[in-house]
């Protein structure tokens, strides 16, 4: 558990591994110290880390991958999040921190294969917002136009590990 000084600041030496850089991240955006009651109202790590992957990236409120799960419904006409399962669109399984278009087995867009995009908050925020005025020329039309939606998707894919 992070522990704090007197002046409520997090100790140095007791960050380690990813949930606590995230953690850390999260009590400096509030300024603040983060105490182990605090954390257990955030709930689990995963969850934590997803949301803030999303937040610190794209520096916009953190999304709700619950949320996302549930509006993901409009890309899975498309796209599975099964390793290996490619339809219309690639599998979207792990494509947090990926390439664009490097998915084994799936025929992407000479628009996709020319980009070198990776895949973060950011960029899947900017891409999702209006696909093709990101990438000219992409075989991907559909958006996620409502920022909340938005977030809450791309907290969802960071889920998928
Ligand atoms: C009508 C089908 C369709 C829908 C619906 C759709 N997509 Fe796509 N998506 C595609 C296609 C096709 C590609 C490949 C684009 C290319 O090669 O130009 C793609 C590519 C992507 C990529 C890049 C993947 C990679 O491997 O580089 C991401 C990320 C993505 N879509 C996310 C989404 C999300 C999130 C949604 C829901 C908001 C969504 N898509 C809805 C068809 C769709």
């Amino acid at each position: 558990m992070l522990q704090c000084d007197a002046s409520g600041h997090p100790k140095k030496g007791s960050e380690h591994g990813h949930e606590m850089v995230a953690i850390v991240t999260l009590s400096r955006r509030h300024g603040g110290c983060v105490r182990s009651g605090v954390l257990a109202a955030l709930g689990a790590a995963s969850w934590l880390s997803a949301s803030v992957v999303a937040a610190t990236a794209a520096g916009a409120p953190a999304g709700d991958p619950a949320a996302g799960r549930a509006a993901f419904g409009t890309c899975q006409a498309c796209h599975s999040t099964t390793p290996g399962r490619n339809g219309v669109g690639p599998t979207l399984d792990d494509v947090v921190g990926r390439q664009a278009a490097t998915v084994g087995g799936y025929n992407y867009s000479p628009a996709m294969r020319a980009t070198h995009i990776t895949w973060d908050g950011a960029s899947l925020n900017r891409f999702l917002s209006n696909p093709q005025s990101v990438v000219h020329g992409t075989k991907m039309f559909v958006a996620a136009p409502n920022p909340t939606t938005r977030q809450n998707i791309i907290a969802y894919l960071a889920t998928l590990k």
